[in-house]
């Protein structure tokens, strides 16, 4: 057990200045840690996120950040709310909206916001198509994300230096504000491609100044992408069979080298069409018994069916399954 407490000798609080109440007082983290119920959440997130090990360590970081810092205050010796807003980077398909929604429901149980829900948006229900109509859109969103989080998917549309007045730049200076002023009930999540991202923030300070923690998504790789699949299934008593297995690695190796790849969605995707096609092959055998293990398993052919094993050149489109 971890324990903090006060360690200042008897006139330490006095040289340094810090408040007196509750110095005595050890405080039992594990006892926090269990309060905060901080423990599932991240526990949830390693269990039902496969990869990803650089996010959530992140995560972890930030959640004992966030533990420490709600010591401290209990100690009076925080000053300010820390800046949560944060950027995720990478390409898509990688789990940012799902990290993002677990990243509310953390910054909610340690009190950081008020409920914990998460609105997530994009450029067209931030800006107006004509003058007067942004203002009152972004302050329409950003009401209904008050006391949780903000999650501005693709941010980078909002700023477009090719219109000489672009309404986006006035979303921006509202966003801008809010994060500022109301830190302390209002997380922002920027979410987007890294390099579009990066200059987005290059040409923007302000935004970038505001953003404490950055967080990049990586790729996965097909090993993850099959344990991603097995996942998916799994969470809906499906199944592989061992040859069907082997067809989704070849799949999956084949849809990365296509155009619109988007790892973990792509996985979905393909997964929806495989069970279509096994709902078929079972209809069409109406004259069988069927097991349950029948309506359980992806055969092989589910997958083999796919275009995608008859095109040798594959053709650029994002429908290909
Ligand atoms: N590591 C993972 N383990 C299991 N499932 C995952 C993982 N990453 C993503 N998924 C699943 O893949 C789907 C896409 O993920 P998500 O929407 O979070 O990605 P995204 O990065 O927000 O994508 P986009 O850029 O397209 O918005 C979701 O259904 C999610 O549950
Ligand atoms: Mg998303």
């Amino acid at each position: 057990m971890i324990e903090v407490s006060d360690k200042l000798g008897t006139d330490g609080a006095a040289s340094t200045g810090i408040a007196d109440s509750g110095r005595d007082v050890p405080i039992d983290l594990q006892e926090e840690l269990r309060a905060s119920q901080i423990q599932e959440v991240l526990d949830k997130l390693d269990r039902e996120l496969i990869g990803l090990q650089p996010v959530k360590t992140r995560i972890r970081e930030t959640a004992a950040l966030l533990l420490v810092d709600r010591l401290r205050k209990k100690l009076d010796l925080s000053a300010e709310t820390p800046t949560l807003h944060m950027s995720f980077t990478g390409n898509p398909g990688t789990g940012k909206t799902t990290v993002a929604l677990r990243m509310a429901e953390i910054l909610h149980r340690l009190g950081y916001v008020r409920s914990g829900h998460l609105v997530a948006v994009t450029r067209d229900d931030l800006v107006g198509q004509y003058i007067g109509h942004t203002a009152p859109k972004t302050k329409e969103v950003i009401k209904k994300a008050m006391g949780g989080v903000l999650f501005i998917d693709e941010a980078y549309y909002l700023y477009k230096p090719e219109n000489e007045r672009d309404y986006g730049q006035e979303s921006i200076e509202i966003l801008l504000q809010v994060m500022e002023n109301n830190r302390d009930d209002l997380v922002v999540i920027l979410a987007g491609y890294k390099d579009r991202m990066d200059r987005f923030f290059s040409s923007n300070p302000g935004m970038r100044s505001r953003i404490a923690h950055h967080i990049d998504f990586p790729d996965y790789t097909p090993e993850e992408l099959l344990a991603i699949a097995k996942l998916m299934l799994a969470q809906q008593h499906y199944g592989f069979s061992a040859k069907a297995e082997e067809a989704f690695i070849d799949y999956i190796r084949r849809r990365m080298r296509m155009v619109h790849f988007a790892n973990a969605r792509s996985v979905r995707n393909a997964l929806d069409r495989a069970r279509l096609r096994q709902a078929n092959r079972l209809f069409v055998a109406v004259d069988q018994k069927l097991t349950k293990g029948d309506l359980m398993t992806i055969e092989a052919e589910d997958l083999l069916a796919s275009r995608i094993f008859r095109e040798p050149v594959p053709k650029i489109d994002s429908s290909c399954g």
